[in-house]
């Protein structure tokens, strides 16, 4: 299997290229563009790959709620040109396609979408012009963390500043980039994994929970909490967004994540 890895050089992207050693092969600004057309059509006629996977996008969703052009070009029209290309694709996406519970339950594939910002809308669209292409592959996750992220700014903060401050108001499942690349990479040699996935580390948390389970394990430092209502930025965040599965993708529980986590960084 030949593997065409776009947005490399992020978090996902770089945990992919590991995972995939040499079938894979990067690209990422600024040598290639998603949105531009041609590019996507030239990088791919020379490398002709049997799969794209598409980890590329402007995950400051701040950013994007103030520059809603931007937001939908790469995560719109970027993925309308990787479709268009006929190479099978696997396209990220996210849980924040919701707002708010469903009954306190676990968000399905089958529940239907409610973008909760700028980022979400356009994300949603790139997923509707995946999977209007039989074959193709739209995966939602999760608040990801690798070597950064959520889960080791709480340990390194409780760890090296003695205090982290953490939201009460966003429950969400925390996953690790490593254990979604695994996954991802399955797909990839398995073309009956097609249409939409939910993929997560599941357990339903709030950031300010996981920052307190993580100080009732090493025993140091301080959690205050805080609200994305106080802190008042540009883009509004789902209350609710726990993502679950009616697919066979399960993921290792959020526990498993967490001891590995704090191996690696204790
Ligand atoms: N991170 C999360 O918590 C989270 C949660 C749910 C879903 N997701 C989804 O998971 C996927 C991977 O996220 P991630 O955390 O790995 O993101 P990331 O670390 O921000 O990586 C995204 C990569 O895409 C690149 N990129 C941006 N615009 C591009 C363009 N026009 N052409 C080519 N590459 C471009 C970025 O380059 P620059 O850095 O130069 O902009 C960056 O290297 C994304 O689809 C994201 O929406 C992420």
């Amino acid at each position: 299997m030949k593997a065409m890895v776009v947005g490399s050089s992020g978090m996902l992207g770089l945990e992919l290229l590991k995972l995939l050693g040499d079938s894979g092969s990067g690209y990422d600004l600024p040598d290639f563009d998603v949105t531009d057309r041609k590019c996507v059509s030239d990088a791919v006629a020379a490398l002709r790959p049997d799969v794209i996977l598409n980890t590329s996008a402007l995950t400051d969703v701040d950013y994007c709620e103030e520059n809603p052009d931007e937001a939908e070009k790469v995560h719109h029209k970027g993925v309308l040109n990787l479709a268009d290309t006929g190479v099978r694709l696997i396209t990220v996406s996210t849980d924040q396609v919701f707002t708010r519970s469903v009954g306190n339950r676990y968000i399905l594939e089958s529940d239907p979408a409610e973008p909760v910002n700028v980022y979400a809308a356009s994300k949603l669209r790139g997923e509707k012009a995946a999977l209007e292409i039989s074959g193709n592959t739209v995966v939602r996750t999760s608040w990801l963390f690798g070597d950064r992220g959520l889960l080791p700014w709480i340990i390194s903060s409780l760890v090296n500043k003695g205090v982290v401050t953490a939201v009460t108001d966003q429950t969400s499942c925390i996953t690790s980039a490593g254990s979604l690349a695994e996954i991802l990479v399955g797909m990839a040699s398995d073309e009956s994994s097609s249409g939409l996935f939910h993929c997560v580390n599941h357990g339903a948390v709030t950031p300010y929970e996981l920052a307190c389970t993580v100080r009732d394990r090493i025993k140091t430092g301080v959690v205050k909490a805080t609200s994305w209502g106080k802190l008042a930025l540009a883009a509004p965040r789902p209350v609710w967004s726990a993502l679950g599965t009616e697919r066979d993708t399960e993921l290792p529980p959020l526990e498993e994540v967490l001891d590995q986590c704090l191996q690696k960084m204790l």
